[in-house]
């Protein structure tokens, strides 16, 4: 059906028409590549530097897609313009709308802490129902780059460091975003991004190129992209970086050989940011045409921002560089998205426009922000837990840059949030204080990012007036997101020292970390009794922190990240490669000696991450015990199939052995020893969430399939070969209960 009225409609447009299917502006036009092309030794073509009209080019048919233009009134102005043109093609408006649109919840990488699918599938569906409120009905979300290296800025964007986890996420956002209808007025249209392995930007600078072998491509960075294309994802966004030289958005191996052809995805991709005019800077197109001519015949088919498409196609083809039928299968793609969107039927933003968060949404904002903390120290050492904070606390202080500032609480991409609505930490903890009978001193102490020290006096005397601390410290949301990479990883500015001269007081200090990232934690590890990982909660920020420090909520987050000890230990994740020289029993926290000096590891710091992927606390404990699989011997030819569900069962009993209730993130890892090549140390392959009362226990079950067993070989085919598999169940990555089977020939 869908088919048959795009072809229809192909054979009547004409070429101008066509191409303008292929451009994206916003609402100020184009103003494209300017500051950059001065830096540029390539020549561009003067043409590329006309503005251009969005409006008149919208009246004339000729704009196929705008995008970030926020706002039901502005939409309709644009979209009136197109529907009255020839054709009455509609515009597809698309906006980044990361984490929410008016009402925010927290961060991408929080809300992965969360380790809970069905709630990002809630919260993604959520924000498609406020934005298309106001005309907009695509996304350019979500990001599913594997980010593995903290000094990355994007990392916040993401679900961290792992392909299992990010799978489920990516498919959660889309069944979120696309609902099980495109068509309904409430979906809106995904753009997974950035096709692909931006988040390997070596060194975790922004924009910069990624090289890797084709085994770690596949089995490492590809996965999240291919669930998200499994899910129905409409379209793709290409990324900035080369991978291996070629530049993504000019790609045919990534765009067409394995999105088109290996995963058969049939709708489009739109290329980054002016990524297409970025081919002259990566040296790979010395004009214009030949970087539209390289993107488009790569496979990819809107031109966002550039001002390429639409000057370079007509001279291309007269040139006979490129072909219609080229142009018409890129236009294609794009009408198919608008039609399946049901977009001819229902061109303007559905029902009453939301312009600020709505009431009715809050307590999901809520709950994703409590479920995205990760209480990453409670006590220990001998040391009594800090937290729940008794509701007889008569005086609390809250001190630290991050405690009053509403824009602060958003992160990065903030959507198109209305700043009164957001509750403060210092609005939440000072009602919650109120209705407590008890009393919020509130210090700023200093600035995220400054050298003064003119607030730290106040600072000590509210922790000296008060019965427990709760600072409040990290980035400021600019920190992280695009262009927002950092060499250095730990509390900007004079946070550390502020924080010391707190501790120094002896009060029981409760840190709060804010970032987009993981940070490096290793002296409040060290010195502060209690530490969690705030990210940027959204909205309902301050309501969450204060439900989480009294105790009405149980923490339950995990880290999808591993937070380091030391920026020099980055890129840094679990499931690493082995070495020929494991570390083994050898003692890293002490300096090499003898035996311990010619091992793979660092003279000056451990190996391991300060808190490993999977780790999160809260009020209660979990034992496991009964780690079992249900068969020590698979048959290969069983196992060697892509459809093979359920060869080996995997249960395991966890049990709330304290005295609060709270839910675990059941985790299960594989290991698979003895494969032509190398495997990691353990892979995530299954989680579930348990809610425990105290004293309860669960037994819970995984099944192992080929998709969980198999990996890439060096011909780049997935296989499962005879070897022996190793299983842990656990809380986190460091999991010790195991069980063993093997794959047989
Ligand atoms: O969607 C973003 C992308 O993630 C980074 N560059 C700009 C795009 C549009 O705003």
């Amino acid at each position: 059906q869908i088919e048959r009225k795009v072809d229809a409609l192909l054979a009547k447009m004409t070429l101008a028409e066509k191409i303008g299917q292929l451009v994206q502006y916003n609402d100020q036009g184009s103003s494209a590549p300017t500051a950059a092309d001065a830096d540029s030794a390539i020549a561009v073509n003067p043409e590329t530097r006309d503005h251009v009209d969005a409006l008149e080019l919208a009246r004339k048919g000729e704009l196929g897609s705008m995008l970030n233009v926020i706002g039901a009134a502005k939409t309709r102005r644009f979209q009136e313009a197109a529907m009255h043109s020839r054709l009455g093609i509609p515009i597809l408006f698309g906006a980044d709308v990361i984490h929410g649109y008016r009402t925010i919840y927290p961060v991408p990488l929080g809300l992965s802490a969360s380790w809970d699918p069905q709630l990002v599938q809630d919260v993604s569906r959520m924000s498609a129902s406020e934005a298309t409120t106001a005309g907009v009905k695509w996304f350019y979300s979500p990001m599913v780059d594997i980010s593995r290296d903290a000094r990355w800025g994007r990392s916040t964007e993401g679900a961290g460091e792992d392909a299992y986890l990010g799978s489920a996420m990516a498919r959660a956002y889309i069944r979120g975003y696309q609902g099980t209808d495109l068509s309904n007025p409430e979906s809106v249209a995904a753009s997974v991004k950035h096709f692909a392995a931006y988040g390997a930007a070596e060194a975790g600078r922004e924009y910069n190129t990624t090289d890797m072998s084709d085994i770690r491509l596949r089995q490492d960075y590809l996965p999240p992209y291919k669930a998200a294309v499994e899910a129905g994802a409409a379209t793709m966004m290409s990324s900035f970086n080369a991978l291996n030289g070629v530049p993504a958005t000019a790609n045919p191996y990534l765009m067409t050989d394995i999105l088109r052809k290996e995963w058969g995805f049939d709708g489009f991709v739109v290329s980054d940011y002016t990524a297409v005019m970025e081919l002259t800077h990566h040296g790979i197109a010395l004009d214009a045409a030949t970087a539209t001519e390289k993107a488009l015949k790569a496979g990819v088919e809107v031109d966002m921002m550039s001002h390429f498409y639409d000057t370079q196609i007509p001279t291309l083809l007269k040139q006979d560089r490129l072909s219609m039928a080229t142009v018409d299968e890129a236009v294609r793609r794009v009408l198919r998205v608008k039609f399946a969107l049901g977009l001819f039927e229902h061109p303007y933003a559905r029902g009453t426009e939301v312009t600020r968060a709505v009431d009715a949404h809050r307590p999901l904002a809520r709950r994703a922000a409590e479920e995205s903390f990760v209480l990453l120290k409670n006590g220990g050492d001998g040391k009594a837990p800090v937290l729940p904070l008794s509701a007889s606390v008569k005086k609390l202080a809250l001190i630290g840059p991050l405690a009053d500032d509403a824009s602060e609480m958003q992160g990065a991409w903030g959507g198109a949030q209305h700043l009164p609505d957001v509750v403060t930490l210092r609005g939440g903890l000072a009602a919650r204080m109120k209705q407590l009978g008890g009393e919020l001193l509130y210090a700023k102490g200093t600035d995220v990012q400054t050298d003064s020290e003119a607030g730290f006096a106040a600072a000590k005397q509210a922790a000296e007036q008060a019965d427990v601390v709760v600072m409040a410290l990290g980035e400021s949301s600019s920190m992280s997101g695009e262009a927002g990479s950092r060499a250095h990883l730990d509390l900007p500015g004079n946070q550390q020292k502020l924080l010391a001269q707190i501790v120094a007081t002896g009060k029981p200090v409760v840190l709060l970390v804010f970032s987009g990232r993981p940070l490096v934690l290793d002296w409040a590890d060290q010195h502060v009794p209690a530490i969690m990982e705030t990210w940027f909660p959204g909205t309902e920020a301050g309501n969450a922190v204060a439900d989480v420090l009294f105790g009405d909520v149980a923490p339950s987050g995990k880290l999808t990240m591993s937070f380091p000890r030391a920026v020099g230990q980055e890129p840094l994740y679990y499931n690493q490669f082995p070495t020929g020289r494991p570390a083994g029993d050898a003692d890293l926290s002490k300096p090499p000696a003898g035996d311990t000096r010619f091992i793979s590891r660092y003279i000056d710091v451990p190996n391991s991450a300060l808190y490993p992927f999977g780790w999160g606390l809260t009020y209660t404990t979990f034992a496991y015990s009964g780690v079992h699989v249900s068969r020590a011997r698979v048959p290969l030819a069983e196992a060697n199939r892509p459809g093979a569900k359920d060869l080996v069962t995997v249960t395991a009993t966890v049990r709330n052995t304290g005295k609060r209730a709270g839910t675990e993130v059941v985790q299960l890892y594989v290991r698979n020893l003895g494969a032509s090549v190398e495997q990691p140390v353990r892979s995530l392959q299954g989680f579930q969430r348990v809610a425990l009362k105290p004293g309860e226990s669960k037994q819970v079950t995984f099944h192992l399939g080929f998709p969980e067993l198999s990996f890439w070989n060096v011909k780049s085919q997935q296989v499962v070969e005879p070897t022996h598999y190793t299983v842990w169940v656990g809380g986190s990555s460091l999991a010790t209960q195991q069980a063993d089977f093997d794959v047989t020939p």
